[in-house]
């Protein structure tokens, strides 16, 4: 099974619908058996996509080409025996700090690295 992490940025004017992102998401992630997470933070976007490779691969390559957001950056593709994010989440920043706790919660099976990544997004200041 794969697992791939990457950051982008909302595109300047870009309207974002976190709604409709997440609604979309869970659809299509549910058919192609892909779970993970998405926090958005700021303009900021840190999303983990686990599944079977060639989904995974095809479920990037549309986000990628999705102009609402761009400056993708891969942090890490890396092969897991299990899934390390259990279902599909999206955990995004209100502005109460909220966030940090969830995102910890969300990441409490990832491997140490991946843990680190997300909780050190979440605790940053919002960009
Ligand atoms: C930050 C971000 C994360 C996204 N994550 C997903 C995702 O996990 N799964 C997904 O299918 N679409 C995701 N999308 C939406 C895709 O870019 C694209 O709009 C969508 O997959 C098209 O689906 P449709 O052909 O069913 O309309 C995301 C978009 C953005 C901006």
């Amino acid at each position: 099974m794969l697992q791939l992490i990457y950051v982008s940025t909302a595109r300047a004017g870009a309207t974002i619908d976190l709604g409709q992102i997440l609604a979309c998401s869970e659809r299509n992630n549910r058919r192609d058996g892909i779970t993970g997470l998405l926090h958005h933070r700021g303009r900021r976007f840190l999303q983990a996509l686990e599944g079977e490779a060639a989904m995974v691969e095809a479920t990037y390559a549309r986000i990628a080409a999705d102009p609402r957001h761009f400056a993708m950056v891969v942090l890490s593709r890396r092969e897991v025996a299990a899934r390390e994010f259990g279902d599909w989440a999206m955990a995004a920043d209100d502005g109460s700090g909220g966030v940090v706790v969830q995102v910890a919660t969300l990441v409490e099976g990832a491997a140490p690295n991946v843990r680190a990544t997300f909780e050190g997004f979440a605790a940053m200041r919002a960009a």
